[in-house]
C-alpha cells in the first residue's frame, strides 16, 4: 500500500512577506533559503528549510486568486500541511475507497517532476492536506 514517507512542508498564508520571514528568521533562527515568484499560482513564496523539511510563506501576487480569497476571508495563518507519499496515484486509489473528499481527483504535474494533489479540508478535520511524489 502507498505510504506517507515525511512532512514535506507546510505553508503558511501570509499578507506581508518581509515581515513573516523576519519572525522566522530572526526569532526563531530559520534561514531564509530562497524567494520566488510563482506566476502560476499567482504568488511569491518564501522557503525556511528545517529538518529535512520546508516552512514555505507564501503571499498571494494578485487578489483574484483562490489564495488570495482565503486570505481575505480567514486572514494570514497556516495554510496547508504537506506529506511526501511514495505513490501518489495508489494513495488517491486508496483515498477515494475510504470516501475521502479531494480537491484534484488525479495527481497534478507539478515543477521539477513533481506530483501532487490535495485533499479537502471537509475529510480532514479543517486541515487542507497536500500530497506529494518526488521524481524516482
Ligand atoms: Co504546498
Amino acid at each position: 500500500m502507498a505510504k506517507v514517507t515525511r512532512i514535506d512542508h507546510v505553508a503558511i498564508l501570509v499578507d506581508d512577506l518581509q515581515t513573516t520571514v523576519d519572525f522566522w528568521q530572526d526569532a526563531l533562527g530559520i534561514q531564509l533559503a530562497h524567494m520566488v515568484d510563482v506566476p502560476a499560482e499567482k504568488s511569491m513564496v518564501a522557503f525556511l528549510p528545517v529538518g529535512g523539511s520546508e516552512i514555505e510563506l507564501v503571499k498571494p501576487t494578485t487578489d483574484d486568486s483562490g489564495l488570495a480569497r482565503y486570505l481575505e476571508k480567514r486572514g494570514p495563518g497556516m495554510h496547508h500541511i504537506c506529506l511526501e507519499v511514495d505513490d501518489i496515484e495508489g494513495m488517491l486509489v486508496h483515498l477515494k475507497e475510504k470516501g475521502i473528499q479531494l480537491i484534484n481527483e488525479s495527481a497534478v504535474d507539478g515543477m521539477d517532476g513533481r506530483k501532487y494533489a490535495f485533499i479537502h479540508p471537509k475529510s480532514a478535520n479543517g486541515v487542507m492536506v497536500e500530497l506529494y511524489e518526488l521524481p524516482k
